[in-house]
C-alpha cells in the first residue's frame, strides 16, 4: 500500500541527539556548494530542500539533477545497483573526514538512523535493522529461523542466489526441504494466479514462504500482503526477498503483513555502496497479521546478552524488546556510512516516497506500452496490465525471431552494443519458463526518478533499431 504522507519532515520523529547530533546528517549537507575542494555549479549545487515545487513542470529535471550520474550515459539498471544523490555523497565525506579527525569509534545500536529508515518503511524502529545488502539481511533471516528437519520451505524458481544460497544452507544444514513453484511470466498473469500457485503447494510440512518481489528476472511484483494473508491463514512464516523494495515502492510494512522483508539500501534507496534494510515484525499487528511472532535468533550480534538470554518475543502489540538493535549491534560500525543512510531517507521522504513511486510506475508502464507496441505484447515477460504485480522492472524479449530467445550470446551482444554504440546501460536476464526445456533470454531496463519520458523513448528505441540489425 503506498503511503499517503510526502513525508517532509525534516528531523522531526528523531529526538535523540546521538552521533548525528556530533556528525549532522541530512540538515548540514543542505547548502554545500562544493565536492571536496573543487567548486561546482550553482544547478549541481542543487539539494533535495530547494526542489521547486513538485506541481512545477521541471520538477523531475530538478529531481534528476541531484545525482551525479554521468550525462554522457544514460543509466537504466537501477535493478542491479544506484546512485547517491550529492548532497548523500557530501554527508558520506563530511562525515567520513571528521571521524577521521577525531579518531570516533562507533559502537551503537543507530537508534536514530533506524528511526529515520522505520517511518519511510511504515513500521517501528524496533523493526528496522541497516544491513550491508538484501543477500546480508536474507542469510540474516534464514540462519536465524528455527528449523528442524522435513520442514518445508516454499519458494519459487526465480530467486535471486542472495535468496538461494541462505536456503541450500538450510537445507543442507537441518534437512529442511525447499520446494519451488514454477512461476508463470508474462502479461497474462493476474495477482489470484500466484497465490493459488503457492496455495496449492503447502503441505501439513511447510514452514515459511520464501519469495522475491519483484523478482528479478522479470520484474513481476508477487502480491505481497496477498501472499503474507496466505502464510497468515495457514500459520506459515513469510520471508520477502525485496532487493528492489526500499526507494521504489512506497510500501507500508505493517500493511504489507509480512514477518521479515530484506532490501538493498543501494539500489533503488540510493543510499551508500554495500547497505541493505532489513525488516523484522516485532509486534503483533492485529488485523494484518494476528499470528504470533515467529521464533528468530539474531545470529550475528554483539548487543545479544551474554548471559540470561534475551525476553520471550512478545505476544502481543508491543514489543517485548528491540530485536532490530539486537542486531544491529555488531562492533565498530561506519558513522559515515550510516549518516548516508540515514540523509537518504531524509531525502526520499522529501521528495514523498509515494510520489518517487508514482513516477517509476509512470516511467515503467510507458516502457510497457512502447515495447508491447513495437515488439507485441507477448515480447513482454513482466506484466504489465493488472496494477499488483507491477513495478519499476521491465524484461522483454528484443529479437523477432522465436529462436534468440535462447541465444544468450546475441543477448549480451545486443546489451554491449547498446552500451558502446548508444551510450546506455542496462542488462540481460535468463530464466526458466514453464513448458520450455532451455532458458529465456531477455533484456531488462530499470526506470528510476532520475529518469524522464524522454529516456524510456530513447532507449526503446535504441533497442528497436539494434535488434533489427542483428535480426
Ligand atoms: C531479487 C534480488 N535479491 C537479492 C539480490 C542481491 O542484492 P544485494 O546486492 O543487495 O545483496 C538482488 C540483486 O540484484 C536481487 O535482484
Amino acid at each position: 500500500m503506498p503511503l499517503t504522507s510526502t513525508g517532509a519532515r525534516e528531523g522531526s520523529g528523531v529526538s535523540r541527539r546521538g552521533f548525528v547530533g556530533l556528525l549532522g546528517a541530512g540538515a548540514a549537507s543542505v547548502g554545500i556548494g562544493t565536492v571536496g575542494a573543487a567548486p561546482v555549479a550553482a544547478a549541481e549545487s542543487a539539494t533535495s530542500a530547494a526542489l521547486p515545487p513538485p506541481s512545477s513542470p521541471g520538477y523531475w529535471k530538478a529531481v534528476e539533477r541531484l545525482f551525479v550520474l554521468d550525462k554522457k550515459v544514460l543509466f537504466m539498471n537501477v535493478g542491479t545497483v544506484g546512485s547517491p544523490p550529492r548532497e548523500v555523497l557530501d554527508t558520506v565525506d563530511r562525515v567520513h573526514r571528521e571521524v577521521a579527525v577525531k579518531a570516533t569509534s562507533s559502537y551503537s545500536d543507530f537508534a536514530d538512523v533506524r528511526a529515520v529508515a522505520a517511518r519511510g518503511y511504515g513500521c517501528d524502529p524496533d523493526e528496522v535493522v541497516i544491513t550491508h545488502n538484501t543477500s546480508d539481511g536474507m542469510s540474516k533471516i534464514l540462519a536465524g529461523l528455527a528449523l528442524k528437519e522435513g520442514d518445508e520451505l516454499l519458494t519459487t524458481n526465480h530467486e535471486h542466489s542472495g535468496g538461494n544460497v541462505p536456503l541450500a544452507l538450510a537445507r543442507d544444514r537441518y534437512g529442511v526441504v525447499v520446494k519451488r513453484v514454477a512461476l508463470p511470466v508474462g502479461n497474462d498473469q493476474r495477482a489470484e494466479d500466484y497465490v493459488d500457485l503457492f496455495r496449492r503447494a503447502i503441505t501439513s510440512r511447510t514452514k515459511a514462504l520464501v519469495f522475491s518481489a519483484p523478482t528479478y528476472k522479470t520484474g513481476t511484483m508477487l502480491p505481497i500482503a496477498m501472499l503474507a494473508r496466505l502464510a497468515q491463514d495457514h500459520g506459515l512464516i513469510s520471508v520477502v526477498d525485496g532487493a528492489h523494495i526500499p526507494g521504489m515502492m512506497a510500501y507500508d510494512f505493517h500493511e504489507l503483513g509480512v514477518d521479515f522483508l530484506a532490501g538493498s539500501a543501494a539500489k533503488w534507496q540510493c543510499g551508500p555502496g554495500g547497505t541493505g534494510v532489513l525488516y523484522i515484525r516485532n509486534k503483533v499487528l492485529p488485523r494484518h497479521n494476528p499470528n504470533p511472532l515467529p521464533e528468530f535468533w539474531p545470529v550475528v550480534s554483539s548487543g545479544y546478552p551474554a548471559e540470561g538470554g534475551l525476553p520471550p518475543r512478545s505476544s502481543g502489540p508491543t514489543a517485548s524488546y528491540d530485536i532490530a538493535a539486537t542486531l544491529q549491534s555488531v562492533g565498530n560500525s561506519s558513522l559515515a556510512i550510516m549518516s548516508g543512510v540515514r540523509n537518504v531517507c531524509e531525502v526520499w521522504d522529501r521528495i514523498g516516497r509515494a510520489r518517487i513511486q508514482d513516477h517509476v510506475l509512470q516511467l515503467s508502464a510507458y516502457a510497457k506500452d512502447l515495447i508491447a507496441e513495437r515488439w507485441g505484447v507477448r515480447a513482454l515477460y513482466s506484466p504489465k496490465d493488472d496494477p499488483r504485480l507491477v513495478c519499476g522492472l521491465t524484461s522483454f524479449a528484443p529479437f523477432r525471431d522465436p529462436r534468440d530467445v535462447h541465444d544468450a550470446k546475441k543477448t549480451e551482444t545486443l546489451v554491449a552494443r547498446l552500451k558502446d554504440e548508444y551510450g546506455i546501460v542496462i542488462r540481460t536476464s535468463d530464466f526458466p519458463v514453464a513448458g520450455s526445456a532451455k532458458a529465456h533470454q531477455a533484456v531488462r531496463i530499470s526506470t528510476h526518478l532520475f529518469h524522464q519520458e524522454e529516456d524510456v523513448k530513447r532507449v526503446v528505441d535504441a533497442l528497436w533499431r539494434l535488434s533489427r540489425t542483428m535480426s
